[in-house]
Protein backbone atom coordinates (compact mmCIF):
# COMPACT_ATOMS: atom_id res chain seq x y z
CA UNK A 1 0.00 0.00 0.00
CA UNK A 2 1.54 3.60 -1.22
CA UNK A 3 0.32 7.11 0.87
CA UNK A 4 1.82 9.52 -0.96
CA UNK A 5 3.41 12.46 1.27
CA UNK A 6 2.44 15.19 -1.27
CA UNK A 7 2.61 18.66 0.48
CA UNK A 8 -0.68 19.74 0.51
CA UNK A 9 -0.95 23.53 -0.34
CA UNK A 10 -0.32 25.52 3.21
CA UNK A 11 -2.43 28.10 3.62
CA UNK A 12 -0.68 31.56 4.56
CA UNK A 13 -2.80 33.25 7.55
CA UNK A 14 -2.71 36.84 6.92
CA UNK A 15 -0.24 39.09 8.77
CA UNK A 16 2.62 37.93 10.38
CA UNK A 17 3.16 36.13 13.50
CA UNK A 18 5.13 39.03 15.17
CA UNK A 19 7.73 38.41 12.83
CA UNK A 20 9.03 41.16 10.71
CA UNK A 21 6.34 41.34 8.22
CA UNK A 22 9.02 42.23 5.03
CA UNK A 23 10.78 38.86 6.06
CA UNK A 24 10.16 36.43 2.65
CA UNK A 25 11.99 33.61 4.24
CA UNK A 26 9.36 33.25 6.92
CA UNK A 27 5.64 32.25 6.67
CA UNK A 28 2.88 32.04 9.18
CA UNK A 29 0.49 29.28 8.89
CA UNK A 30 -2.17 28.99 10.93
CA UNK A 31 0.09 30.44 13.81
CA UNK A 32 2.60 28.24 13.51
CA UNK A 33 5.82 30.25 11.87
CA UNK A 34 7.92 27.73 8.99
CA UNK A 35 11.07 28.79 7.81
CA UNK A 36 10.94 29.12 3.96
CA UNK A 37 13.76 28.32 1.34
CA UNK A 38 13.55 28.62 -2.18
CA UNK A 39 9.70 28.74 -1.94
CA UNK A 40 9.25 25.53 0.10
CA UNK A 41 8.86 25.26 4.18
CA UNK A 42 11.71 23.67 5.66
CA UNK A 43 12.73 21.69 9.19
CA UNK A 44 16.32 22.21 10.15
CA UNK A 45 18.09 18.76 11.18
CA UNK A 46 20.96 20.56 12.08
CA UNK A 47 23.83 21.34 14.58
CA UNK A 48 26.20 23.62 15.95
CA UNK A 49 29.95 23.50 15.29
CA UNK A 50 32.22 23.45 18.30
CA UNK A 51 33.43 27.55 18.56
CA UNK A 52 36.57 27.17 17.13
CA UNK A 53 35.92 24.43 14.27
CA UNK A 54 34.13 27.11 12.53
CA UNK A 55 36.62 27.86 9.58
CA UNK A 56 36.80 25.53 6.27
CA UNK A 57 39.80 23.98 7.18
CA UNK A 58 38.81 22.39 10.43
CA UNK A 59 35.03 21.79 8.96
CA UNK A 60 36.53 19.88 6.09
CA UNK A 61 36.85 16.51 8.01
CA UNK A 62 33.27 16.80 9.18
CA UNK A 63 31.04 17.48 6.55
CA UNK A 64 30.85 13.29 5.75
CA UNK A 65 30.21 12.84 9.41
CA UNK A 66 27.15 15.66 8.96
CA UNK A 67 25.77 13.84 5.78
CA UNK A 68 25.77 10.35 7.75
CA UNK A 69 23.96 11.69 10.57
CA UNK A 70 21.02 12.94 7.93
CA UNK A 71 21.91 16.55 9.32
CA UNK A 72 20.59 19.06 6.49
CA UNK A 73 22.06 22.29 8.25
CA UNK A 74 24.57 23.52 9.87
CA UNK A 75 24.97 26.19 12.49
CA UNK A 76 28.55 27.73 12.49
CA UNK A 77 30.22 31.24 13.79
CA UNK A 78 31.19 33.96 11.58
CA UNK A 79 34.11 35.22 13.69
CA UNK A 80 34.69 39.32 13.65
CA UNK A 81 38.07 39.14 14.55
CA UNK A 82 38.59 36.84 11.16
CA UNK A 83 36.56 38.73 9.04
CA UNK A 84 37.93 42.46 9.59
CA UNK A 85 41.61 41.52 10.50
CA UNK A 86 42.45 45.23 10.52
CA UNK A 87 39.43 48.21 10.13
CA UNK A 88 37.64 48.14 6.90
CA UNK A 89 39.92 45.00 5.69
CA UNK A 90 37.32 42.65 4.92
CA UNK A 91 38.71 39.02 4.57
CA UNK A 92 35.47 36.74 3.26
CA UNK A 93 37.52 33.14 2.89
CA UNK A 94 36.51 31.75 5.84
CA UNK A 95 32.92 32.91 5.02
CA UNK A 96 33.26 31.31 1.24
CA UNK A 97 34.44 28.74 2.41
CA UNK A 98 31.75 26.94 4.52
CA UNK A 99 29.56 28.11 1.93
CA UNK A 100 31.22 26.26 -1.08
CA UNK A 101 31.53 23.31 1.18
CA UNK A 102 28.29 23.55 1.99
CA UNK A 103 26.85 23.53 -1.39
CA UNK A 104 28.95 20.35 -2.12
CA UNK A 105 26.89 18.51 0.29
CA UNK A 106 23.39 20.22 -0.02
CA UNK A 107 23.28 21.45 3.15
CA UNK A 108 22.01 25.09 4.38
CA UNK A 109 24.02 26.85 6.82
CA UNK A 110 23.06 29.16 9.83
CA UNK A 111 25.67 32.12 10.84
CA UNK A 112 26.51 33.13 13.88
CA UNK A 113 27.79 36.53 14.19
CA UNK A 114 30.26 36.46 16.72
CA UNK A 115 30.40 39.96 17.15
CA UNK A 116 30.40 41.98 20.16
CA UNK A 117 28.93 39.39 22.37
CA UNK A 118 30.17 35.81 22.85
CA UNK A 119 28.26 34.62 26.24
CA UNK A 120 28.43 38.02 27.74
CA UNK A 121 32.26 38.99 26.64
CA UNK A 122 33.90 40.37 23.55
CA UNK A 123 36.67 37.47 22.95
CA UNK A 124 35.77 37.87 19.16
CA UNK A 125 35.99 40.99 18.87
CA UNK A 126 38.86 41.98 16.55
CA UNK A 127 42.69 43.20 17.88
CA UNK A 128 42.12 46.48 16.53
CA UNK A 129 39.18 46.96 18.95
CA UNK A 130 40.10 45.30 21.72
CA UNK A 131 43.20 47.25 22.21
CA UNK A 132 41.35 50.78 22.03
CA UNK A 133 39.64 50.58 25.42
CA UNK A 134 39.30 54.69 24.90
CA UNK A 135 37.35 54.53 21.42
CA UNK A 136 35.33 51.20 22.48
CA UNK A 137 35.07 51.58 26.19
CA UNK A 138 33.77 48.37 28.01
CA UNK A 139 31.07 47.27 30.95
CA UNK A 140 31.59 47.81 34.10
CA UNK A 141 31.01 45.85 37.44
CA UNK A 142 30.84 47.11 40.81
CA UNK A 143 34.67 48.61 41.76
CA UNK A 144 34.12 50.12 39.69
CA UNK A 145 35.85 47.83 37.20
CA UNK A 146 35.98 47.30 33.59
CA UNK A 147 35.45 43.93 32.44
CA UNK A 148 36.27 42.31 28.67
CA UNK A 149 32.90 43.39 27.44
CA UNK A 150 32.10 45.90 25.15
CA UNK A 151 29.49 48.35 26.46
CA UNK A 152 26.02 48.69 24.65
CA UNK A 153 26.29 51.96 26.01
CA UNK A 154 28.90 53.20 23.56
CA UNK A 155 28.02 54.85 19.98
CA UNK A 156 31.48 53.47 18.62
CA UNK A 157 30.77 49.85 19.35
CA UNK A 158 27.81 49.97 17.87
CA UNK A 159 29.14 51.41 14.63
CA UNK A 160 32.15 49.41 14.55
CA UNK A 161 29.71 45.68 14.78
CA UNK A 162 27.25 47.51 12.58
CA UNK A 163 29.92 47.97 9.89
CA UNK A 164 30.41 44.31 9.96
CA UNK A 165 27.83 42.88 10.04
CA UNK A 166 26.68 45.23 7.25
CA UNK A 167 29.49 44.38 5.12
CA UNK A 168 29.03 40.79 5.68
CA UNK A 169 25.07 40.65 5.01
CA UNK A 170 25.97 42.58 1.79
CA UNK A 171 28.60 39.58 1.05
CA UNK A 172 26.45 37.00 1.94
CA UNK A 173 23.92 38.54 -0.03
CA UNK A 174 26.45 38.83 -3.36
CA UNK A 175 27.59 35.71 -3.28
CA UNK A 176 24.70 33.71 -2.21
CA UNK A 177 20.97 34.98 -2.72
CA UNK A 178 20.97 33.01 -6.00
CA UNK A 179 21.68 29.67 -3.96
CA UNK A 180 20.14 30.41 -0.48
CA UNK A 181 22.94 28.54 0.90
CA UNK A 182 22.94 31.02 4.11
CA UNK A 183 19.16 30.14 5.43
CA UNK A 184 19.26 32.44 8.83
CA UNK A 185 21.85 34.38 10.96
CA UNK A 186 21.82 34.83 14.76
CA UNK A 187 22.90 38.13 15.54
CA UNK A 188 24.99 38.01 18.49
CA UNK A 189 25.62 35.09 20.83
CA UNK A 190 24.00 34.35 24.55
CA UNK A 191 23.82 38.18 25.26
CA UNK A 192 23.95 39.10 28.63
CA UNK A 193 25.84 40.67 31.73
CA UNK A 194 27.96 38.86 34.47
CA UNK A 195 28.69 39.61 37.95
CA UNK A 196 26.17 42.41 38.40
CA UNK A 197 22.75 42.56 36.74
CA UNK A 198 23.38 46.18 34.98
CA UNK A 199 26.60 47.64 33.81
CA UNK A 200 27.93 49.98 36.02
CA UNK A 201 29.89 52.59 34.04
CA UNK A 202 29.21 56.13 34.13
CA UNK A 203 27.13 55.78 30.57
CA UNK A 204 24.96 53.11 32.37
CA UNK A 205 23.98 54.97 35.75
CA UNK A 206 23.25 57.90 33.82
CA UNK A 207 20.73 56.14 31.74
CA UNK A 208 19.10 54.17 34.68
CA UNK A 209 18.64 57.31 36.41
CA UNK A 210 16.89 58.68 33.10
CA UNK A 211 12.94 58.06 31.82
CA UNK A 212 11.69 54.64 30.35
CA UNK A 213 12.15 55.59 26.69
CA UNK A 214 8.34 56.10 25.04
CA UNK A 215 8.49 53.00 22.93
CA UNK A 216 8.96 50.40 26.17
CA UNK A 217 6.11 51.97 27.60
CA UNK A 218 3.82 52.22 24.34
CA UNK A 219 4.63 48.53 23.87
CA UNK A 220 4.07 47.54 27.64
CA UNK A 221 0.59 49.32 27.08
CA UNK A 222 -0.26 47.82 23.51
CA UNK A 223 0.61 43.93 25.55
CA UNK A 224 -0.79 44.60 28.84
CA UNK A 225 -2.58 41.65 28.97
CA UNK A 226 -0.31 39.17 27.41
CA UNK A 227 3.22 40.46 28.74
CA UNK A 228 5.13 37.88 30.64
CA UNK A 229 3.98 37.29 33.82
CA UNK A 230 6.81 38.59 35.97
CA UNK A 231 7.20 41.87 33.79
CA UNK A 232 3.54 42.30 33.94
CA UNK A 233 3.35 42.04 37.68
CA UNK A 234 6.51 44.69 38.28
CA UNK A 235 4.73 47.09 35.80
CA UNK A 236 0.98 46.74 37.18
CA UNK A 237 2.39 46.60 41.32
CA UNK A 238 4.15 49.60 40.79
CA UNK A 239 0.99 51.56 39.32
CA UNK A 240 1.23 51.16 35.72
CA UNK A 241 3.06 54.05 35.55
CA UNK A 242 3.13 55.45 31.43
CA UNK A 243 6.33 57.85 32.49
CA UNK A 244 9.30 58.03 35.03
CA UNK A 245 12.62 56.70 35.54
CA UNK A 246 12.95 52.50 35.76
CA UNK A 247 12.89 52.58 39.54
CA UNK A 248 9.28 54.39 39.24
CA UNK A 249 7.90 52.35 36.74
CA UNK A 250 9.38 49.02 37.57
CA UNK A 251 10.05 49.56 41.28
CA UNK A 252 13.56 49.55 42.89
CA UNK A 253 15.61 45.80 42.78
CA UNK A 254 18.01 43.72 40.84
CA UNK A 255 14.78 42.36 38.69
CA UNK A 256 14.63 46.33 37.73
CA UNK A 257 18.35 46.57 36.40
CA UNK A 258 17.83 43.45 34.64
CA UNK A 259 14.81 45.23 33.04
CA UNK A 260 17.26 48.52 32.15
CA UNK A 261 19.90 46.40 30.98
CA UNK A 262 17.66 44.20 28.50
CA UNK A 263 16.11 47.01 26.34
CA UNK A 264 19.95 48.44 26.17
CA UNK A 265 21.52 45.23 25.25
CA UNK A 266 18.49 44.54 23.31
CA UNK A 267 18.25 47.69 21.44
CA UNK A 268 22.14 47.44 20.35
CA UNK A 269 21.33 43.75 19.15
CA UNK A 270 18.47 45.11 17.10
CA UNK A 271 20.17 47.98 15.62
CA UNK A 272 22.98 45.36 14.27
CA UNK A 273 20.10 42.99 13.21
CA UNK A 274 18.61 46.06 11.06
CA UNK A 275 21.64 47.76 9.60
CA UNK A 276 22.21 43.73 8.14
CA UNK A 277 18.84 43.28 7.35
CA UNK A 278 18.59 46.74 5.46
CA UNK A 279 22.09 44.93 3.12
CA UNK A 280 19.85 41.42 3.23
CA UNK A 281 16.62 40.51 4.97
CA UNK A 282 17.12 36.81 5.74
CA UNK A 283 15.44 36.05 9.09
CA UNK A 284 17.77 37.27 12.00
CA UNK A 285 17.24 36.09 15.93
CA UNK A 286 19.16 35.82 18.86
CA UNK A 287 19.65 32.87 21.33
CA UNK A 288 19.89 32.87 25.36
CA UNK A 289 21.73 31.54 27.95
CA UNK A 290 19.23 30.25 30.37
CA UNK A 291 18.75 30.28 34.09
CA UNK A 292 20.36 27.64 36.63
CA UNK A 293 17.79 26.93 39.43
CA UNK A 294 18.35 29.64 42.20
CA UNK A 295 20.70 31.95 40.24
CA UNK A 296 20.42 35.50 40.46
CA UNK A 297 20.80 38.08 37.61
CA UNK A 298 24.60 38.56 37.16
CA UNK A 299 25.15 34.88 38.40
CA UNK A 300 23.42 33.89 35.47
CA UNK A 301 24.26 36.13 32.79
CA UNK A 302 21.79 38.84 33.57
CA UNK A 303 19.26 40.43 31.10
CA UNK A 304 19.69 37.64 27.69
CA UNK A 305 16.72 37.06 25.73
CA UNK A 306 14.85 35.38 28.27
CA UNK A 307 11.25 34.34 28.50
CA UNK A 308 10.39 36.48 31.32
CA UNK A 309 11.99 39.41 29.30
CA UNK A 310 10.66 38.73 26.11
CA UNK A 311 8.52 42.13 25.81
CA UNK A 312 11.35 43.99 26.67
CA UNK A 313 13.88 42.62 23.74
CA UNK A 314 10.72 42.82 21.61
CA UNK A 315 9.50 45.71 21.59
CA UNK A 316 13.28 47.27 21.90
CA UNK A 317 14.32 44.86 18.58
CA UNK A 318 11.79 44.30 16.34
CA UNK A 319 14.47 43.65 13.25
CA UNK A 320 15.15 40.31 15.91
CA UNK A 321 12.51 38.23 14.26
CA UNK A 322 12.60 35.37 17.20
CA UNK A 323 14.49 34.53 20.06
CA UNK A 324 15.41 31.09 21.20
CA UNK A 325 17.21 28.89 24.15
CA UNK A 326 20.34 27.32 23.98
CA UNK A 327 19.11 24.03 26.02
CA UNK A 328 21.67 21.94 28.39
CA UNK A 329 19.79 21.30 31.31
CA UNK A 330 17.48 18.02 31.74
CA UNK A 331 14.50 19.46 31.72
CA UNK A 332 14.52 20.22 28.40
CA UNK A 333 10.68 20.00 27.61
CA UNK A 334 10.05 23.00 30.22
CA UNK A 335 12.73 25.46 28.59
CA UNK A 336 11.35 24.48 25.30
CA UNK A 337 7.97 25.24 26.35
CA UNK A 338 8.82 28.45 27.43
CA UNK A 339 9.84 29.66 23.99
CA UNK A 340 6.54 28.63 22.75
CA UNK A 341 4.91 32.28 23.04
CA UNK A 342 2.70 33.66 20.67
CA UNK A 343 4.55 35.25 17.64
CA UNK A 344 7.74 33.70 18.52
CA UNK A 345 9.22 31.65 15.77
CA UNK A 346 10.33 28.30 17.46
CA UNK A 347 14.26 27.64 16.47
CA UNK A 348 16.85 25.22 18.94
CA UNK A 349 19.94 26.60 18.21
CA UNK A 350 21.69 24.91 20.89
CA UNK A 351 21.09 21.86 22.90
CA UNK A 352 23.18 19.16 24.69
CA UNK A 353 24.51 16.55 22.37
CA UNK A 354 23.42 13.45 24.77
CA UNK A 355 21.79 10.29 23.51
CA UNK A 356 18.13 12.34 24.96
CA UNK A 357 18.68 15.12 22.10
CA UNK A 358 17.85 12.16 19.57
CA UNK A 359 14.19 12.19 21.06
CA UNK A 360 14.50 16.29 22.01
CA UNK A 361 14.24 16.36 18.32
CA UNK A 362 10.98 14.79 18.23
CA UNK A 363 9.35 17.49 21.33
CA UNK A 364 10.84 20.03 19.30
CA UNK A 365 9.70 19.42 15.73
CA UNK A 366 6.52 17.37 16.65
CA UNK A 367 5.59 19.52 19.76
CA UNK A 368 6.89 22.79 19.62
CA UNK A 369 6.64 23.25 15.75
CA UNK A 370 10.48 23.94 16.00
CA UNK A 371 12.34 25.32 12.87
CA UNK A 372 15.06 23.63 13.70
CA UNK A 373 17.10 21.53 15.98
CA UNK A 374 20.89 21.59 16.54
CA UNK A 375 22.74 19.88 19.36
CA UNK A 376 26.18 21.46 19.76
CA UNK A 377 29.40 20.50 19.32
CA UNK A 378 28.20 18.09 16.57
CA UNK A 379 31.74 17.65 14.96
CA UNK A 380 32.14 15.95 18.67
CA UNK A 381 29.43 13.82 18.64
CA UNK A 382 30.09 10.15 18.79
CA UNK A 383 28.90 6.76 20.26
CA UNK A 384 25.39 5.73 21.15
CA UNK A 385 24.51 10.08 20.97
CA UNK A 386 25.49 9.92 17.38
CA UNK A 387 23.89 6.82 16.48
CA UNK A 388 20.66 7.90 17.64
CA UNK A 389 21.05 11.28 16.52
CA UNK A 390 21.12 9.88 13.16
CA UNK A 391 18.28 8.02 13.27
CA UNK A 392 16.19 10.51 14.90
CA UNK A 393 16.96 12.74 11.77
CA UNK A 394 16.38 9.99 9.81
CA UNK A 395 12.63 9.51 10.95
CA UNK A 396 12.05 13.18 10.65
CA UNK A 397 13.20 13.22 7.03
CA UNK A 398 10.81 11.18 6.47
CA UNK A 399 7.97 12.69 8.16
CA UNK A 400 9.47 16.65 7.12
CA UNK A 401 6.53 16.83 4.52
CA UNK A 402 3.37 15.44 6.91
CA UNK A 403 4.76 17.83 10.04
CA UNK A 404 4.90 21.03 7.88
CA UNK A 405 1.67 20.28 6.56
CA UNK A 406 0.15 18.56 9.36
CA UNK A 407 1.08 20.85 12.52
CA UNK A 408 -0.86 23.77 11.68
CA UNK A 409 -4.00 21.59 11.89
CA UNK A 410 -3.54 20.44 15.02
CA UNK A 411 -2.54 16.89 13.80
CA UNK A 412 0.79 16.43 15.85
CA UNK A 413 2.23 15.88 18.74
CA UNK A 414 5.22 14.01 20.62
CA UNK A 415 6.48 13.67 24.01
CA UNK A 416 8.98 12.88 25.88
CA UNK A 417 9.50 12.23 29.70
CA UNK A 418 9.66 15.33 31.89
CA UNK A 419 13.26 15.07 33.24
CA UNK A 420 16.07 12.33 33.78
CA UNK A 421 13.58 11.09 37.22
CA UNK A 422 9.84 10.88 35.49
CA UNK A 423 8.58 8.76 33.84
CA UNK A 424 5.03 9.37 34.32
CA UNK A 425 2.74 8.45 31.21
CA UNK A 426 1.80 11.16 28.94
CA UNK A 427 -1.62 12.12 27.28
CA UNK A 428 -1.93 13.25 23.85
CA UNK A 429 -5.55 13.68 22.43
CA UNK A 430 -5.80 14.14 18.59
CA UNK A 431 -8.78 14.22 17.02
CA UNK A 432 -11.05 11.24 17.95
CA UNK A 433 -7.96 9.54 19.60
CA UNK A 434 -6.90 9.79 22.91
CA UNK A 435 -3.44 7.94 23.45
CA UNK A 436 -1.87 7.03 26.77
CA UNK A 437 2.23 7.25 26.84
CA UNK A 438 3.95 5.47 28.65
CA UNK A 439 7.73 4.76 28.57
CA UNK A 440 10.53 2.50 28.71
CA UNK A 441 13.85 4.18 29.99
CA UNK A 442 15.59 1.43 31.12
CA UNK A 443 17.37 -1.11 29.21
CA UNK A 444 15.21 -3.88 28.02
CA UNK A 445 16.75 -7.59 28.18
CA UNK A 446 16.61 -7.76 24.51
CA UNK A 447 19.47 -5.23 24.27
CA UNK A 448 21.56 -7.57 26.82
CA UNK A 449 24.19 -7.89 23.66
CA UNK A 450 24.59 -4.07 24.05
CA UNK A 451 23.13 -3.61 20.54
CA UNK A 452 23.39 0.01 22.02
CA UNK A 453 24.25 -0.05 25.57
CA UNK A 454 27.54 -1.54 26.33
CA UNK A 455 27.13 -4.32 29.33
CA UNK A 456 29.12 -1.87 31.22
CA UNK A 457 26.96 0.83 31.07
CA UNK A 458 23.81 -1.33 31.81
CA UNK A 459 25.29 -2.90 34.91
CA UNK A 460 25.62 0.90 35.89
CA UNK A 461 22.10 1.07 35.91
CA UNK A 462 22.03 3.63 32.47
CA UNK A 463 18.80 4.42 31.24
CA UNK A 464 17.89 4.96 27.33
CA UNK A 465 16.36 7.92 25.89
CA UNK A 466 12.44 7.40 25.16
CA UNK A 467 10.03 9.65 23.22
CA UNK A 468 7.71 9.72 19.93
CA UNK A 469 5.90 11.85 17.68
CA UNK A 470 2.73 11.19 16.28
CA UNK A 471 0.35 12.56 13.60
CA UNK A 472 -3.30 11.74 12.77
CA UNK A 473 -4.25 10.74 9.32
CA UNK A 474 -7.66 10.18 10.26
CA UNK A 475 -9.24 9.21 13.03
CA UNK A 476 -8.81 5.75 11.83
CA UNK A 477 -5.00 6.21 10.63
CA UNK A 478 -2.12 7.19 12.68
CA UNK A 479 1.80 7.57 12.33
CA UNK A 480 3.90 6.71 15.66
CA UNK A 481 7.77 7.01 15.38
CA UNK A 482 9.88 7.39 18.16
CA UNK A 483 11.61 4.55 20.14
CA UNK A 484 10.92 3.13 23.84
CA UNK A 485 7.44 3.66 24.16
CA UNK A 486 4.11 1.80 24.27
CA UNK A 487 0.92 3.40 23.60
CA UNK A 488 -2.63 2.56 24.47
CA UNK A 489 -5.40 4.16 22.39
CA UNK A 490 -8.80 5.02 23.64
CA UNK A 491 -11.67 8.02 22.57
CA UNK A 492 -11.24 11.12 24.67
CA UNK A 493 -12.76 10.89 27.32
CA UNK A 494 -12.61 7.08 27.83
CA UNK A 495 -16.19 7.11 25.85
CA UNK A 496 -17.34 3.89 24.14
CA UNK A 497 -16.29 2.46 21.68
CA UNK A 498 -13.22 1.10 22.81
CA UNK A 499 -10.41 2.13 19.96
CA UNK A 500 -8.97 -1.53 18.59
CA UNK A 501 -6.05 -1.64 16.32
CA UNK A 502 -6.97 -3.11 13.11
CA UNK A 503 -3.71 -3.42 11.56
CA UNK A 504 -0.01 -2.02 12.66
CA UNK A 505 2.66 -1.98 10.25
CA UNK A 506 6.26 -1.13 10.78
CA UNK A 507 8.26 0.75 7.62
CA UNK A 508 9.36 3.85 6.22
CA UNK A 509 8.75 6.74 3.38
CA UNK A 510 11.04 6.94 0.61
CA UNK A 511 12.32 10.20 -0.73
CA UNK A 512 8.92 10.59 -2.84
CA UNK A 513 6.70 10.24 -0.15
CA UNK A 514 5.99 6.58 -0.54
CA UNK A 515 5.18 4.14 2.06
CA UNK A 516 7.85 0.76 2.04
CA UNK A 517 6.59 -1.78 3.88
CA UNK A 518 8.79 -3.55 6.52
CA UNK A 519 6.46 -6.19 8.57
CA UNK A 520 3.34 -6.09 9.75
CA UNK A 521 3.84 -6.16 13.98
CA UNK A 522 1.31 -7.88 16.34
CA UNK A 523 1.16 -10.79 18.78
CA UNK A 524 4.46 -9.92 21.26
CA UNK A 525 5.37 -6.80 19.35
CA UNK A 526 1.62 -5.40 20.11
CA UNK A 527 1.27 -6.64 23.63
CA UNK A 528 -1.21 -9.23 21.59
CA UNK A 529 -2.88 -6.45 19.86
CA UNK A 530 -3.54 -4.11 22.44
CA UNK A 531 -1.04 -2.21 22.26
CA UNK A 532 1.67 -0.02 20.03
CA UNK A 533 5.15 -0.78 21.28
CA UNK A 534 7.92 1.08 19.80
CA UNK A 535 11.20 -0.97 20.99
CA UNK A 536 13.99 0.32 23.05
CA UNK A 537 17.12 1.06 21.67
CA UNK A 538 16.62 1.65 17.96
CA UNK A 539 13.94 4.28 16.34
CA UNK A 540 10.92 3.06 14.52
CA UNK A 541 8.37 4.18 12.73
CA UNK A 542 4.54 2.02 12.62
CA UNK A 543 1.85 3.29 10.46
CA UNK A 544 -1.34 2.15 13.15
CA UNK A 545 -5.00 1.36 11.48
CA UNK A 546 -7.58 2.01 13.80
CA UNK A 547 -11.15 0.17 14.47
CA UNK A 548 -13.97 0.84 17.20
CA UNK A 549 -15.53 -2.02 19.14
C1 LIG B 1 26.78 28.12 24.93
C2 LIG B 1 27.44 28.97 23.87
O1 LIG B 1 26.48 29.70 23.17
C3 LIG B 1 28.31 28.16 22.93
O2 LIG B 1 28.95 29.02 22.04
C4 LIG B 1 29.27 27.33 23.73
O3 LIG B 1 30.12 28.16 24.45
C5 LIG B 1 28.44 26.43 24.62
N1 LIG B 1 27.71 27.23 25.56
C6 LIG B 1 29.15 25.34 25.40
O4 LIG B 1 30.39 25.51 25.72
Amino acid sequence: MKLILALTALAVAAGCVGLSADIPHLQNVEGVAQLVVDGRPMLLRAGELDNSSGEPEVMAKSWKDFAEMNLNAVVTPVYWEVIEPSEGAFDWSSVDGVIDAAREYNMRVVFLWFGSWKNSMSCYAPGWVKADTKRFPRAMVPGPRPIEMLSAFSGECLKADETAFTALMRHIKEYDADKSTVVMVQVENEVGMVETERDRSPEADAAFAGPVPQALIDSLKARRDSLAPKLRARWLENGEKTSGTWEEVFGKGSATEEIFMAWYFALYAGKVAAAGKAEYALPMYTNAALIRPGAEPGQYPSAGPLPHLYDVWRAAAPALDFLSPDIYFTNFTDWADAYRIPGNAHFIPETLRSPVASVNALYAFGQCGSMGFSPYGINFISGQARELLGQSYDLVRQLEPLILSRTPKGDVAACVPLGPEQRAPRRIDLGGIRMLVTFQTVIPPSLADGVVVSGEARNAGATIPAGCIVIRLSDEEILVGGMGVTVLFSAPGGRAPAVGLKSVEEGRFDGAGNWIHHAFLNGDQTNQGRQVMLPAGRFSLQKVSLYRY
